[in-house]
């Protein structure tokens, strides 16, 4: 895909998937496996990187996430996810995981919600600069507040992390 790095909103590269979850997608519990709802999360958090970036992006990093509820065989997982912020080269994708049955008209339930750093890459796998994400409805911009926050708490603790690191070892 060209890309001539004008700014795009939101709306721009916003991607919804959706999968119905069968029994290939279970734990020995019957439930399925965290690690299936992960690798949806990562998987759209990357297309949508992508289409705002104009070509590939790689996971730098995903916040602490929590799962709410039990997924199971039958239901249906809509992946949704959107570009909230976007620097030089790195973007946060928000996304959010949604539940509901296959067989029922039944209000969707949130079983998760994540926030991912993608940076996009150019074919050496270096950082290459990404477009001006502009912020278009009033949900758009508290979004964008709320991740200026995280990617300031983000690069705080990857500095105090890199400087213990490199602190003389007290044992
Ligand atoms: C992500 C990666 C390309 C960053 O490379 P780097 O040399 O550290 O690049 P930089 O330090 O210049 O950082 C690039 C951008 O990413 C951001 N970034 C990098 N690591 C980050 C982290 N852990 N958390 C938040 N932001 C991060 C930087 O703030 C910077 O953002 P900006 O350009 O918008 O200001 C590199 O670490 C990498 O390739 N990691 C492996 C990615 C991968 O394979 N993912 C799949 C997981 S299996």
């Amino acid at each position: 895909m060209e890309t001539d790095n004008k700014a795009l909103s939101p709306a721009d590269s916003a991607l919804t998937v959706s999968s119905i979850m069968s029994p290939h997608d279970t734990n020995l519990l019957g439930t399925v496996h965290g690690g299936v709802i992960l690798k949806l999360i990562d998987t759209v958090a990357g297309v949508v990187a992508a289409r705002h970036s104009g070509g590939s992006a790689v996971t730098a990093s995903m916040d602490e996430t929590a799962f709410l509820v039990a997924v199971r065989v039958g239901d249906v997982v809509h992946v949704d996810a959107r570009v909230t912020w976007a620097g030089r080269t790195s973007m946060e994708v928000a996304v959010k995981v949604t539940a509901d049955r296959w067989n029922e008209s039944v209000p969707p339930t949130t079983v998760v919600t994540a926030h991912l750093v993608m940076v996009a890459v150019d074919e050496g796998g270096r950082p290459r600069p990404v477009p001006e994400l502009v912020p278009a409805t009033d949900e758009d911009r508290r979004a964008h507040r709320r991740a200026d926050i995280r990617r300031r708490h983000r690069l705080a603790l990857r500095a105090a992390l890199r400087e213990e690191a490199e602190e003389p070892s007290q044992t």
